[in-house]
């Protein structure tokens, strides 16, 4: 099968289209032909290396998280999909590779493809929408009546989650430049500050929920706007020696998460907020969840654009330019 290849790690380090075998099939995964692989800032991060320590991955390695296609093969301990589905996902860390033109799926992280999006729509959805999921819904138990700060409303993120939060029935503040205005008023934003050229910390006050996915300063400036018991959620970075434990890490780079984030963790907890940092999970539990938003027509999702296959080097060079307003996607079928 073709498929762009991470042969060494390195800063803008051009992926290469080879030849590959088709990854073995285990038991309780289904062989998904890629129609269309969505592009997340983690796979140009992942490349770029500084993902080593959380993702230990060897190389050579195919990258791509998010995938859209077709069931072509079911391993034998699958029962709820079968040839011919049609279905989208995240794939499991290690198991990833879906800038290819077939990838292994867990039947435990595929959910059956939203009816009405075409299999570019779909596969932008998979990693983002888990994101705003785990962080709103799981971590952050977001309910009807509170105000969340959702930075960088016109993202891949930011598009899901203020429709989510929307959804769940709070009060949306979010960040943009000017371009993006109508863009993020249009998913549903109650509050936009155009960061160019205002202080959100100047006009946002007694929040509930932050869903932080910028720098350390905005970070510490996020503990400003929120109110007593409020909760800080940042995927970010810096990750907290609570992530370290739920992956497993060993001791010494559970050692290097907790001093990274020694100082938020205390400037939080002398503010009475909780920090807590987010790396999402591959759960087709919770895409079934979204895919039933997505059928109600609660969420849609936001394209940017749309690349054939033999240019995934280019889409993923724009989605690291920062400017994507949603997502990118590269065709594959
Ligand atoms: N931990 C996890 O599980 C997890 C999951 C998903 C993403 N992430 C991380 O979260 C971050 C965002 O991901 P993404 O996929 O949403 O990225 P993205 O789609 O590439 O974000 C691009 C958007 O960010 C906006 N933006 C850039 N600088 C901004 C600023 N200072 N303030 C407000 N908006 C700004 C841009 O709007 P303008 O053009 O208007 O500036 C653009 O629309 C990345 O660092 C990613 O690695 C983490």
């Amino acid at each position: 099968m073709k498929a762009f290849v991470l042969e060494r790690y390195g800063k803008k380090r051009a992926l290469r289209l080879a030849d590959m075998p088709t990854p073995e099939l285990r038991d309780d995964e289904v062989l998904v032909e890629v129609h269309a692989a969505g592009l997340n800032v983690l796979d140009s991060k992942i490349r770029d290396g500084e993902f080593k320590l959380i993702l230990p991955y060897r190389l050579p390695l195919v990258l791509g998280h998010d995938v859209a296609g077709v069931v072509v093969k079911v391993g034998p301990r699958v029962r709820q999909f079968e040839e011919g589905d049609e279905v989208y996902a995240r794939v499991d860390d290690f198991r990833i590779g879906t800038f290819a033109q077939f990838v292994p799926v867990k039947e435990a992280s595929l959910a059956l493809k939203p009816r009405g999006l075409t299999m570019e729509e779909a596969a932008s959805v998979p990693l983002v929408g888990l994101t705003a999921w785990q962080a709103l819904v799981e971590k952050a138990n977001l309910n009807k009546g509170q105000k969340v700060f959702i930075q960088a409303g016109s993202g891949g993120v930011g598009t899901f989650a203020i429709q989510l939060a929307k959804h769940l029935g709070a009060t949306v503040a979010t960040t943009t430049s000017a371009a993006n205005v109508a863009l993020v008023k249009s998913l549903g934003a109650d509050v936009v500050i155009d960061y160019k050229t205002q202080d959100f910390e100047d006009v946002l006050r007694d929040y509930d929920v932050v869903l932080n996915s910028q720098d350390g300063k905005t970070l510490e400036k996020s503990l400003r706007v929120l109110e007593r018991g409020g909760k800080l959620i940042s995927i970010s970075g810096p990750p907290d020696p609570g992530f370290g434990l739920e992956i497993g890490a060993p001791g010494f780079v559970r050692l290097v998460m907790r001093l990274l984030s020694s100082g938020i963790r205390r400037k939080a907890k002398s503010r009475g907020i909780d920090y807590s940092f987010l790396f999402m999970k591959a759960s087709g539990g919770q895409l079934r969840e979204i895919t039933r938003l997505i059928e109600a027509g609660a969420i849609r999702p936001v394209i940017d654009r749309v690349f054939p296959f033999h240019s995934t080097n280019e889409a993923l060079a724009y989605v690291e330019a920062g400017r994507a307003k949603g997502k990118v996607v590269v065709k594959v079928k």
